[in-house]
């Protein structure tokens, strides 16, 4: 989740004293700070040259390097702080990356799914490269055509024709920012599936990431819309789509203030980071298979015979993650017919476990440094199994002590109870599932294709809840007196009954529970008093193997006893109907597929009774974002 910021001051010809584009960029790099990076850089246009600094690491480096070797002053320069997806967190690899014989400069949030052949076709043409990015493949694209098909004049469009004739090649979600040494009063921006906001100045105009980024300058903003490109000067902002026609912006007036617009203007990161999930998804999902539905996990560096010679897969995480690692066995063991167990980290290593070289470990971690969970791969790997990272956050210690690692692209999650982490960590271990179904052969490329399907339209079917997320608040801030809730579910419910529990503990400080729906005769029913509130996860009614009727008749079961059901069901399922208080719809989706959107209820349900009792819902009582002791 890259931090973006560009400035066009003044075009007087000469510097104003009001604001240099170094110091704006800076500002609104350090407003974007919250979004999580690991480098940082800056570029600007002066004297006919582009001069730009670039550091890994937090901004502090980047401003001693600029301290050290100072920009010239300057009215044009763009900035961004890498959340590193492609190439590890290096100076090489931060943005700005440089083409046209260093006259051009580019920055990028996202990722180019296409990088790979265009290099190809550049260094055929002789570009050479100096990071691994495939931003730096973007920046030489722009600038070749910039120079060879467009001869470097601005007559012909210059630099913003430039963008729109990459932008028709580039594949996958990106914003870029391009700034050329022939136009130094220009910044010139494209953006597909990345955001990008444009900040209405007075002979001054910004664009930012979101409007953190300028949001100490102007109020005024401009959200821009798909395959849209802006040319911003000092007075002017020119909007078109990726072929040139004009298009429009949507303007507003950002009326947060700068510690809200952090929070992308809702009133807690726990809020933020549940609405992110769509996003959050979309980017896990993003650049890791081609068109035919061909798994490429280009980070998963382990030897394909070891894979496919593994028999057994253990997951190690804690807490949600754990919870995580849980709904992915079903889909793991269904795909791949891989014997698959989930161990608590902190249980592990002290069973005297079962493992050898023909073990896959897969570690499920959103900040790769629990301590639990890093001791417990340290034990797999002193026995010889093969260690895989599911992780959420770049060059973290587990990740680097794995053998490989497959990034969740969730972007940092600030509140300490973890939300749209957990759905990226689902959808990354169903990646890792399809992989090793493409690479054993348990799957057909087809098959592998339409489930990849399915998983594409899950961030739409989580935005469709968000959408109508007032009713479960209104449930929430309703039952803001509750003292127990119990949460069940079977199959892939189950662990998300568990997950539903563990958010309201964190949150609330009630007790909940979450059980496998057909334990709840076996002991726990005693709980079952007139009123208590029971969370029914219901799997969908469809398939021959649905356990639709048998949840059914668990519901019916609690509310013989006294409970108020509240159902989690699928669109049209109107059996449930006559058991319920309340019935949570949620879109259709196949049930291996469901966890991801029957979560987002349950999400929301234990923010909304947190904040109804006044709560800090981003850093509860007692609890740490990442528990780095044992
Ligand atoms: C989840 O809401 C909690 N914050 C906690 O259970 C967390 O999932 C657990 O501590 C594991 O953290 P990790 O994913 O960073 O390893």
């Amino acid at each position: 989740m890259c931090g973006i910021v560009g400035y066009v001051g003044r075009s007087a010809g000469r510097v104003n004293t009001e604001h240099k584009a170094l110091d704006v960029v800076l500002e609104g790099l350090r407003r974007l700070e919250y979004r999580g990076y690991d480098s940082a850089g800056i570029a600007v246009v002066a004297d006919g040259a582009i001069s730009s600094r670039k550091k890994s690491g937090k901004l502090s480096n980047l401003i001693a390097e600029l301290e050290a070797h100072p920009l010239p002053d300057a009215l044009t320069g763009i900035g961004h702080t890498r959340w590193a997806t492609h190439g590890g967190p290096t100076d090489l690899n931060a943005h700005p990356h440089l083409s046209d014989g260093g006259k051009l400069a580019l920055i990028h949030n996202g990722i180019i799914e296409n990088f790979a052949e265009l290099k190809q076709e550049l260094v055929a043409k002789g570009v050479t490269f100096l990071s691994e990015t495939d931003t730096e493949v973007a920046a030489a694209l722009i600038g070749d055509i910039y120079r060879n098909q467009l001869g470097g004049d601005n007559a012909s469009g210059g630099l913003t024709r430039a963008m729109e004739l990459a932008c028709q090649r580039l594949e996958g979600a990106f914003t870029l920012l391009a700034v050329h040494a022939d136009q130094p009063d220009v910044v010139v921006a494209a953006r597909r599936n990345s955001p990008l906001v444009v900040g209405l100045g007075e002979g001054e105009n910004f664009l930012g990431s979101d409007v953190s980024g300028f949001i100490d300058y102007t109020r005024r903003a401009v959200e821009l819309g798909q395959d849209q490109i802006v040319t911003i000067t000092a007075d002017t902002v020119a909007i078109t789509d990726f072929f040139g026609a004009p298009a429009e912006g949507k303007e507003y007036y950002v009326n947060w203030d700068p510690a809200s617009a952090e929070k992308g203007g809702f009133p807690s990161f726990m809020e933020k980071e549940i609405h992110d999930q769509p996003d959050a998804v979309l980017q896990t999902l993003l650049g890791r298979s081609d068109v035919d539905g061909k798994l490429t996990l280009d980070e998963l560096r382990i030897d394909t015979e070891l894979l496919k010679s593994v028999d057994k897969i253990i997951v190690l995480a804690c807490g949600t993650s754990a919870y995580a690692g849980q709904v992915a066995k079903y889909a793991i063991e269904r795909w791949c017919r891989i014997p698959t167990e989930v161990e608590l980290s902190h249980e592990f290593r002290y069973r005297d476990p079962i493992v050898d070289a023909n073990t896959l470990i897969v570690s499920i971690s959103q900040s790769g440094e629990t301590m639990d969970t890093l001791m417990a791969v340290r034990y797999a790997k002193e026995q010889g199994a093969k260690t895989v990272s599911i992780c959420n956050t770049n060059g973290s210690t587990i990740p680097r002590e794995s053998d490989a690692v497959l990034y969740t692209h969730a972007g940092p999650e600030i509140a300490v109870a973890s939300t749209k982490a957990f759905l990226a960590q689902i959808a990354a271990a169903y990646l890792l599932g399809l992989y090793l179904a493409q690479l054993r052969g348990n799957k057909f490329q087809g098959e592998i294709k339409d489930i990849l399907a399915d998983l594409g339209k899950i961030p739409a079917k989580i935005q469709q809840i968000l959408d109508n997320a007032d009713a479960i608040k209104k449930l929430g801030h309703d039952m803001v007196d509750a003292k127990s809730v119990l949460f069940l579910g079977r199959h892939v419910g189950f662990p998300v009954a568990m997950e539903g529990a563990l958010k309201l503990k964190e949150l609330a400080y009630i007790h909940a529970e979450g059980f496998a729906a057909g334990e709840l005769k076996h002991g726990p029913i005693a709980l079952i008093e007139e009123g208590q509130p029971v969370f029914v996860v219901v799997p969908s009614p469809r398939g021959r193997d649905s356990l639709h009727a048998k949840v059914v008749s668990n519901i019916q079961e609690v509310r013989a006893r006294g409970a108020k059901t509240i159902v989690i069901a699928e669109e049209g399922d109107e059996a449930v109907k006559a058991y319920a208080e309340h019935v949570i719809y949620i879109p259709e989706t196949p049930t291996l597929l469901a966890p991801l959107l029957s979560t987002v209820p349950l999400q929301i349900f234990a923010l909304a009774l947190a904040s109804a009792k006044g709560y800090d819902v981003d850093q509860p009582r007692n609890l740490a974002k990442s528990v780095t002791v044992e």
